[in-house]
C-alpha cells in the first residue's frame, strides 16, 4: 500500500466507510421512467475525457432507496415538482423597472429545452463560462433593469432553476469542455482531485474510486449534477449545485469555497461534463 492509499483509507475509516454487504446495490437495475413517459438514462458508457478512470456513469438516482426512488417517478411524489410550477409563475410574473416577465422575451418557455444540458457554458459576450443562475441574473439587470438580482441560493433562483431544468427532463447532458472553455474545465479537474479538510479527501477519493460503498448509512454515488436542484428528504427544501459542494467540502472538515464563487463555476463545469450521456432529471429526489 502506497502512503497515500494508506491515508485515504485511514480517513475513510474515520467516516465509518464500508463496502456494501449485499451483493448487488439494491437498485441498481432499476429504469427510470417519469410519469410513465419521459424515459431516463441512468447509466451509459462514460465521456471520453475520464479516460477510464470510471467505465460507467450512473445517476444519483441509481443509489436511492426503492422508496425516494419512486418519488422521483411521478410529478405528484415529487415535492420538488412544487417548487418548480412556482418557478413558472414567476417566469410569467413581471420584475423590474421595464414591466416585462421573462416571458415577455421568452414568449416559448419550449425554446429553452437545451438550456439545462449545455449549462454551465461559455458566454461569449461576458467572456467567462456562465452557469444557469448567472444567465438569469444577466438577463434581470441587464435586459430587465432590476437593480439587484435574485441571489444565486434564494428560494426564488431555485424555483426558477427547478423550471428550467423541468423543461429539460430526459434531454441528454453535452456540457461543452473545449474551446474558450477549456482552462475553466482544467481548473475544476484540478479542484475535484484536490484533497481537502482533515480528513484531506478529494471528491474523487469518494464519487471516483468509493460510489457503491456505504459511507454511514449512505449509499454513496458518483456525484454527478444531472438532477439538480434536487428536493432533499433532508431538509424538505430545493438544494442547488453549489450549496451540495459546500456540504460535501464541509464534510471533509475544511474550509470551503462560496456559492457562486469562481472556484464553483469551474467546478460545477467540470462535474457536469463527467455526466454527459445521462439525462437532466431535476428537480430530483435525494435523501
Ligand atoms: C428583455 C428580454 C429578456 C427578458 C425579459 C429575459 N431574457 Fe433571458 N435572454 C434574453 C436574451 C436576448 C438572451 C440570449 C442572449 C444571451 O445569451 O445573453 C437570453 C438568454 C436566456 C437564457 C439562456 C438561453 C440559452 O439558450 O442559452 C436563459 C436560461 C434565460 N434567458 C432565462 C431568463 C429568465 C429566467 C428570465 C426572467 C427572470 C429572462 N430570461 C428574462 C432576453 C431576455
Ligand atoms: C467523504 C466523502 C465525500 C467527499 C470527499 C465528497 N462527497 Fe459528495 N457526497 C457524499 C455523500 C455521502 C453524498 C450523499 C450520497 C450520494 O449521493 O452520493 C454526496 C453527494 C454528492 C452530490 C449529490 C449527488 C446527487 O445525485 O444528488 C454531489 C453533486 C456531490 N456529492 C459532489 C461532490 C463534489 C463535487 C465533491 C468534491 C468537492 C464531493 N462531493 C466530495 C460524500 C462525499
Amino acid at each position: 500500500m502506497t502512503g497515500q492509499t494508506k491515508r485515504v483509507v485511514v480517513a475513510m475509516a474515520a467516516l465509518a466507510l464500508t463496502a456494501s454487504s449485499l451483493a448487488v446495490w439494491a437498485d441498481e437495475d432499476a429504469d427510470l421512467v417519469v410519469n410513465g413517459e419521459i424515459e431516463m438514462v441512468v447509466r451509459t458508457d462514460a465521456p471520453a475525457h475520464l479516460d477510464g478512470a470510471v467505465r460507467t456513469i450512473y445517476s444519483g438516482w441509481v443509489f436511492r432507496q426503492d422508496d425516494t426512488q419512486a418519488m422521483q417517478m411521478d410529478d405528484f411524489d415529487n415535492p420538488g415538482m412544487l417548487f418548480a410550477e412556482q418557478g413558472q409563475e414567476l417566469f410569467n410574473t413581471a420584475m423590474g423597472a421595464n414591466g416585462e416577465s421573462c416571458a415577455s422575451c421568452h414568449t416559448n418557455a419550449e425554446d429553452l429545452t437545451r438550456v439545462r444540458a449545455t449549462y454551465p457554458k461559455w458566454d461569449e459576450a461576458h467572456g467567462a463560462v456562465q452557469t444557469v443562475e448567472m444567465q438569469v441574473q444577466e438577463c434581470q439587470t441587464e435586459s430587465m433593469g432590476m437593480a439587484e438580482a435574485w441571489g444565486q441560493n434564494s428560494q426564488e433562483m431555485l424555483n426558477m432553476t427547478a423550471y428550467i431544468a423541468s423543461i429539460g427532463r430526459g434531454q441528454v447532458i453535452d456540457v461543452a469542455i473545449d474551446g474558450p472553455a477549456q482552462a475553466t474545465w482544467d481548473a475544476g479537474k484540478e479542484i475535484y482531485y484536490t484533497r481537502y479538510g482533515q480528513l484531506e479527501l478529494s471528491c474523487a477519493n469518494c464519487h471516483e474510486q468509493n460510489y457503491g460503498n456505504y459511507i454511514r448509512a449512505d449509499h454513496l454515488s458518483q456525484g454527478q449534477i444531472n438532477g439538480f436542484p434536487t428536493y432533499r428528504l433532508k431538509n424538505a427544501r430545493l438544494n442547488g449545485t453549489h450549496n451540495r459542494f459546500r456540504g460535501c467540502i464541509r464534510d471533509t472538515r475544511g474550509e470551503t469555497f462560496a456559492i457562486g464563487s469562481d472556484e464553483f463555476i469551474a467546478l460545477e463545469l467540470y462535474v457536469a461534463s463527467r455526466g454527459n450521456g445521462l439525462t437532466v432529471e431535476g428537480p430530483s429526489v435525494r435523501n
